[in-house]
């Protein structure tokens, strides 16, 4: 048994690397659909049906656990999934609630009515889906009042990453945070909501300049998972076989990979 970890393709990488970082001794099975990349400009349904497929695989690995690290799942699937889905035995978190807990300074858990934070001007960069599944918003307004968000659905970022192509995700992320700032001229802080752009994060902050705060997720899931899996250590699991598992292409996602993470990653067909 091992503990899972979904995305759409490359982007949950990011995520893997924090957990691994923090979890050491923890095993981790990775899928990426990167076949069925990107999942951002897909419906709620179709969303929902692949990920609840790659959930399954996941757990023909042992992995009674799994972390969606992809905003679009978490906005799109993870509720129904949870509600309507998921066996007794298992568990499926998402990516949002850390994220949302460190901008607006709460402790796991904290579920006091929502307060006034020192941010005011948001700005959110995800998928069109998410962007249109307002779930970010959402679980913000159940914890602070008074914040001003401003979402940019960034097209292309994904397919361009998923394709390898370094210079043309630079390109697009410039435009995509230029047509923000237009907007919303002086952000105080900005959340990189889905777990590819993490891998273009220079250029985020670079485009954004140095003022502005940028928020990813990694290090913030990794420290809930810890938090959680002592909690909940049954979830753990005995197992110590890691592996990365991919719909797509092991080669061309395996290339990908390391070319994006700056190490060699081997992935295997799943
Ligand atoms: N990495 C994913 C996310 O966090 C999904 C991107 C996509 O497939 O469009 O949203």
């Amino acid at each position: 048994m091992a503990v899972g970890v979904f995305d759409s393709g490359l982007g949950g990488l990011t995520v893997h690397e924090a957990l691994v970082k923090r979890l050491p001794e923890q095993a981790f099975v990775y899928y990426g659909d990167n076949a069925n990349a990107p999942y951002g400009v897909r419906d709620a349904d179709d969303i929902y049906k692949l990920t609840c497929q790659g959930v399954e695989r996941l757990w023909e690995e042992g992995c009674d656990l799994v972390i969606l690290a992809c905003n679009t799942a978490s906005a799109a699937a993870l509720k129904r999934m949870q509600e309507m889905w998921l066996p007794e035995n298992k568990r499926v978190l998402g990516v949002f609630v850390p994220l949302i807990e460190a901008l607006t300074e709460r402790q796991w858990g904290d579920n006091s009515p929502p307060r006034e934070v020192a941010v005011k001007h948001v700005a959110l960069f995800a998928t069109p889906a998410t962007v249109a599944s307002r779930a970010f918003q959402r679980e913000l307004a159940y914890r602070a009042i008074g914040v001003d968000v401003e979402a940019q659905p960034c097209g292309g970022v994904v397919d361009a990453i998923e394709a390898g192509d370094e210079i043309l995700a630079e390109q697009i992320v410039r435009s995509h945070v230029e047509a923000l700032l237009r907007r919303m001229p002086k952000p105080e802080a900005a959340i990189l909501g889905c777990t590819h752009y993490p891998l273009l994060q220079n250029e985020f902050q670079a485009a954004l300049g140095a003022d502005v705060k940028v928020y990813s997720q990694a290090n913030l899931v990794a420290e809930s998972l810890a938090d959680y899996l002592t909690r909940r250590p049954e979830f753990t699991g005995a197992g110590t076989v890691s592996k990365y598992l991919t719909t797509g292409s092991a080669a061309a996602v395996s290339k990908h990979a390391t070319q994006f993470l700056k190490r060699s990653i081997t992935f295997e067909n799943a």
